[in-house]
C-alpha cells in the first residue's frame, strides 16, 4: 500500500507520516523508539521537556489514573541542558526520523537558553516550546494563560533560532485564540494544541490530593473533545499550521483532528499503554484512507461548520 497516504507536513518540516510522540511520554531512546516504531509509522519524536539547568521534579505520587484518563505531576523532572547536549542528542543524529526538541524555562531568558542550544544541535530539526512553564517573573502563573507573555517568550525564542519553532499551548484557558494570535504575530511557526488540562483527584479517606503536589494535568481520551474543539478554535484564528495533542488512541481519532485542522497528531498517554500504539495507529490509518480513498493532505482542515459559518456552538 503506498506510503504516500500518511505524508504531511508542519510548515517546511516534511513528515513521513503524520504522527508523532507528545512530549514526556516516550523517552529520550531512539534505539528503544526504534523496536516498537518503524521508519514509516513515526512522523517525528518529539522528547521531553529540558529546562536550563536540572530539576528533581514534584513529590510523589505523581500520576493517578482516572476514567479514561490520566493524572499527572511529573513537574517537568529533567537532568538538564547540559546533560541533553552531551548524552541525549548525539544519540539522535542519526534518526530515521526528524527529532523534535522541546524546550522549557521558568522566564523568558531560560526558553531562550535552551532554544538557542538547540538551534545549534544538528540533530533537532525543530523546536516545540512548552508554555505551560510557570513563570516566575510574571508571578508563577503559567506562560500560557497571558498573551503578552506568550508574544514575549515565543519573540525572544524566535530571534534565538532560524529553526521552526513550535508553540504548545495550554488548554486552561477561557479562549484559545488571544493566545494563538499572540504567537502567530511574535513569529511562530507552527502550534502544538494542547497540553494537559488541569485537574484534581482526593483521596478522600485521607482528606489529602491524591497526587503529592495536589494539582496535576489531565491527559487521555478524556480530553479529546476538548484539544479537538481547541484545535478547530485555532484553526479560525490564525494561518499556522497546527499540531494536535489530547486524547488519541486510534486512527478515527486522527482522523477527526486531521479533518479539524491539524496538519500531525501527536500520540502521548496512549504510549504509556502501549509502545508499540503509533505502528498500530499507522496501520489503521493506512487503511481507512485507502478505504476512503484519500491521503492524509487532502484531510486536513477539511471540516465543515453546520450552517456554513465559523467555529459556534451551544454548551447546554
Ligand atoms: C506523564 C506525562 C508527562 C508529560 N511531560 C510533558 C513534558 O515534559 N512537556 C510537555 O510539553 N508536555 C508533557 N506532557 C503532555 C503531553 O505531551 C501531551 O501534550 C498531553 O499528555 C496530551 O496528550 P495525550 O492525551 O495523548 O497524552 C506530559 C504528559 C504526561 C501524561
Amino acid at each position: 500500500m503506498s506510503s504516500g497516504l500518511l505524508t504531511s507536513a508542519v510548515g517546511s518540516l516534511e513528515l513521513r507520516s503524520p504522527l508523532l510522540t507528545g512530549s514526556g511520554t516516550f523517552g529520550h531512546d531512539p534505539a528503544a523508539a526504534l523496536r516498537f516504531l518503524g521508519p514509516e509509522d513515526l512522523g517525528a519524536h518529539v522528547l521531553k521537556t529540558v529546562t536550563p539547568r536540572p530539576r528533581t521534579g514534584n513529590p510523589p505520587p505523581r500520576l493517578v489514573e482516572t476514567p479514561a484518563g490520566l493524572l499527572n505531576s511529573i513537574g517537568l523532572e529533567n537532568r538538564g541542558l547540559a546533560w541533553f547536549l552531551e548524552e541525549v542528542a548525539p544519540q539522535h543524529r542519526e534518526a530515521p526520523w526528524p527529532v523534535v526538541g522541546n524546550a522549557g524555562g521558568e522566564s523568558v531568558e531560560e526558553f531562550v537558553e535552551v532554544v538557542a542550544a538547540f538551534g545549534a544541535e544538528p540533530a533537532l530539526a525543530a523546536i516545540e516550546i512548552n508554555l505551560s512553564c510557570p513563570n516566575v517573573q510574571g508571578g508563577a502563573l503559567p506562560f500560557s494563560t497571558s498573551p503578552e507573555a506568550v508574544g514575549e517568550v515565543v519573540a525572544a525564542c524566535r530571534a534565538a533560532t532560524d529553526k521552526p519553532l513550535w508553540a504548545k499551548l495550554s488548554p486552561n484557558v477561557t479562549r484559545i485564540a488571544p493566545l494563538a494570535r499572540a504567537a502567530e504575530e511574535a513569529g511562530a511557526d507552527a502550534l502544538t494544541v494542547c497540553n494537559t488540562l488541569l485537574g484534581l483527584v482526593v483521596d478522600w479517606r485521607r482528606r489529602r490530593p491524591a497526587l503529592g503536589q495536589g494539582m496535576g494535568g489531565l491527559s487521555g481520551p478524556a480530553i479529546r473533545p476538548v484539544a479537538l474543539r481547541l484545535v478547530w478554535e485555532c484553526r479560525q484564528a490564525v494561518g499556522l499550521p497546527i499540531v494536535a495533542s489530547g486524547g488519541v488512541s486510534s486512527a478515527e481519532d486522527v482522523l477527526q483532528f486531521l479533518v479539524a485542522g491539524a496538519s500531525a497528531v501527536q500520540v502521548g498517554s496512549y504510549c504509556f499503554r502501549r509502545p508499540d500504539g503509533i505502528r498500530r495507529i499507522a496501520g489503521d490509518l493506512r487503511r481507512l484512507l485507502a478505504e476512503e480513498g484519500c491521503r492524509v493532505r487532502e484531510l486536513v482542515g477539511s471540516l465543515r461548520w453546520p450552517g456554513g459559518g465559523a467555529a459556534g456552538g451551544g454548551e447546554g
